[in-house]
């Protein structure tokens, strides 16, 4: 048998096995704490020092409660007495979790396992001790991450089950419209008919057109179009939008301004889409600030590298704390006339061309900051149309 194996008693000194014995005790990964009858603790390796911060000789002799929590202590010792009394083993040989206390107080989960020794001087208590907080983080990550895949994967169901609704609905939808518009057109032209029936027809008529808005527009959310891009102008951009953005705000006078840097290059983006942002960001802004006697509203538009920087600012009461987590959902929103789509839409846009749409932090009071950011030279997403852009009417800028 070689020199060296534990099992070599008859030529091994009693020192050199002792010698041994402490070596491994100290090299050993767990915690390892011996405590006698009394609860006195008789050697504590150096894993223990790591992890309750004690140095052994501050231990040495002390009784073991010191490196539990209060309600631990208190119990400690009536347990140890309960079983040199009854033989009732309440943890030995079993292993369980249980609190321990490092030196400066922090309380934190280790697994627990105790074994026993009857020795020429009487019981002794071996007790190994293994750190449960790495297992707790990465339980903990586990766990959300499950929860956040959860979340995922019914986001990815509703989306597909809003794409399936928006397309099963958009036909039948379409007729009802088509036959209420035939009905009141021919109602109209008829001066017998009831003024109530007539008034009633014309409601049903306006919120089909409002039912067929949002199923048109949950489709766009869905069915994120690749962008058709042109090398747009920023400036002309700007202009029409502030100049849609302000149809319909009643009293004529404009309070939307903008702010352009100078030598903007050429944007490579859809004009439609991004002007469908910037009108959104207007509108929602314009209508922020309605009810104050001094309204604000800024689009400005900076390079910042190699993107370019829309930041519409207004200074009304600031999005409502509950709203901002999930500004950027569907549906989101307070408003009465509005279906809380433009934002969802208005981030898809925004990311499906390379870029992003945020809300910025602003100090409470301080009015609402949404910041767009386009990229001046994006990845090769589709074709690049030749012509630059022409400003058209498109029916998104109208109330
Ligand atoms: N500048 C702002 N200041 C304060 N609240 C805002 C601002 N912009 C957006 N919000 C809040 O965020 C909500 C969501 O805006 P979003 O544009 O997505 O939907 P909406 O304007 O309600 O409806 P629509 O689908 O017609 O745009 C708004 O209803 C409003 O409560
Ligand atoms: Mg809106």
């Amino acid at each position: 048998m070689p020199r060296d194996s534990v099992f070599d008693h008859d030529e091994e000194t009693a020192g050199e096995s002792e010698a041994r014995l402490a070596s491994v005790f100290d090299t050993a990964a767990d915690g390892m704490v011996v405590i006698n009858d009394r609860g006195l603790v008789l050697a504590f390796n150096k894993a223990c020092e790591r992890l309750f911060g004690f140095e052994a000789a501050e231990l040495l002799g002390c009784n073991v409660s010191r490196i539990m929590p209060d309600e631990y202590a208190a119990v400690h010792d009536h347990y140890l007495n309960n079983y040199l009394e009854t033989g009732v083993k309440k943890i030995i040989g079993i292993g369980r979790e249980v609190q321990g206390r490092h030196k400066d107080g922090t309380v934190f989960p280790i697994e627990l396992s105790v074994g026993e020794a009857s020795t020429p001087v009487g019981r002794q208590f071996i007790g190994i001790l293994r750190d449960l907080r790495p297992r707790k983080q990465i339980e903990d990550r586990l766990s959300k991450t499950q929860a956040q895949l959860l979340h995922v994967t019914r986001i990815s169901a509703l989306d597909e089950m809003g794409a399936a609704i928006a397309h099963e609905l958009n036909q039948p939808l379409t007729a009802v419209l088509l036959y209420l518009q035939t009905v009141s057109r021919k109602a109209r032209s008829d001066d017998t008919l009831d003024p109530f029936i007539l008034d009633v027809i014309g409601k049903a008529v306006r919120e089909a057109e409002r039912a067929s808005e949002i199923i048109q527009r949950m489709r766009q959310l869905v069915e994120k179009k690749a962008p058709e891009r042109q090398m747009v102008d920023v400036a002309e951009l700007v202009r029409n939008c502030l100049e849609m953005a302000e149809l319909g705000s009643g009293d004529g006078s404009s309070f939307l301004h903008s702010e352009l840097e100078d030598d903007l290059p050429l944007l490579p983006a859809d004009p439609v889409q991004i002007r469908q942002i910037l009108i959104n960001l207007l509108r929602n802004a314009r209508e922020a600030v309605a009810d104050l006697p001094v309204r604000e509203v800024t689009l400005s538009v900076g390079r910042n590298e190699d993107k370019l920087e829309f930041r519409v600012q207004d200074n009304g009461p600031g999005v409502p704390d509950e709203l901002v987590e999930g500004l950027f959902r569907a549906f989101t929103g307070v408003k009465e006339k509005g279906v809380g789509l433009g934002l969802a839409i208005s981030r898809s846009i925004a990311q499906n061309h390379g870029g992003d749409l945020k809300l910025e932090e602003a100090p409470k009071g301080c009015g609402a900051s949404f910041l767009l950011t386009l990229p001046v030279d994006p990845p090769n997403d589709g074709a690049l149309q030749s012509r630059t852009e022409q400003t058209t009417d498109d029916h998104l800028g109208e109330e």
